[in-house]
């Protein structure tokens, strides 16, 4: 497989991070960028052709060939079959900002989805929604859109946490004059013949005549699969945001007694046994 080595460095955040690293560091950066590489040209050969893409049974299959579930938290599990990294411990009192840094790194979806949205112009409330929307998937992932939305209700816009709640059920459902079509990683998560549950069913027919039908919708629109290695993506660009819109509680994240302190607990300290 060719490296093109340029895209590669920048990957891994430029000469100069690049430079930090151990030797072995770079050894197992470079296995996983050839892996991603090769997934992205598997996918990119699928394209247009539903029937490569797997079948639910076929992706049921596969359950019993991991040490794990599909649906752990990202803190919980080792990346692509190695060991979990020893976790930063976080500030005494945390922020937001602080989340980021240590517990959702390297964040590239959300910030880059943010990005998009900042860059077209998006409300700032549908921005913020876009920056958080799958910040959840560190901690668990079926119904990532309610769980992400209980973590960040109690500081965040109500419109925010509306479309961070419902994004995860318009993923399924295309809508061609936003300018939202079904995503072909779908067509590989959940199989091609896959049918989302009833209850996600439901939950379209309501938001189809919800007021707030387009803050969901946008979300989806601005959420990005291909991963760009050339886009350098920060949290600067979004503190004004964060400063005017995210209620940061005066405790830190976790220790306010907010209906979701635990939550934030709970990604502090995923190595805790209990
Ligand atoms: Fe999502
Ligand atoms: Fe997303």
């Amino acid at each position: 497989m060719e490296i093109d080595r340029r895209a590669f460095i920048a990957s891994l955040g430029g000469v100069a991070a690049v430079s930090l690293m151990d030797h072995e560091a770079k050894a197992e950066a470079l296995e996983h960028y050839m892996e991603e590489q090769l997934d992205q040209a598997v996918a990119a050969q699928g394209q247009g052709q539903p029937d490569k893409f797997p079948t639910v049974a076929e992706i049921e299959a596969q359950i019993e060939t991991r040490p794990y579930r599909r649906g752990t938290g990202g803190v919980f599990v080792g990346q692509r079959g190695q060991n979990v990294k020893k976790l930063q411990p976080m500030p005494a009192k945390p922020t937001i900002q602080d989340f980021f840094e240590l517990r959702f790194a390297p964040a590239n979806h959300v910030l880059q989805s943010a990005t998009r949205a900042m860059k077209t112009g998006m409300s700032e409330e549908v921005i913020l929604a876009c920056l958080l929307h799958d910040c959840v998937l560190s901690l668990i992932k079926p119904d990532h859109g309610w769980w992400g939305a209980q973590l960040f209700e109690p500081y965040i816009p109500e419109k925010s946490a509306f479309a961070i709640r419902y994004h995860q059920t318009l993923r399924f459902f295309p809508d061609e004059q936003a300018g939202y079509e079904y995503p072909d990683q779908y067509y590989r998560t959940f199989g091609h013949d896959y049918v989302p549950p009833q209850y996600i069913q439901d939950t379209y027919k309501m938001l189809k005549n919800h007021k707030w039908y387009m803050e969901p919708r946008l979300v989806t629109v601005n959420d990005l699969y291909a991963f760009d290695p050339n886009a350098k993506v920060s949290i600067d660009p979004f503190q004004d945001i964060i400063g005017r819109h995210f209620k940061q509680p005066k405790e830190g994240l976790g220790f306010d007694n907010s209906p979701s302190a635990h939550m934030w607990r709970t990604l502090s300290r995923p190595d805790s046994p209990l």
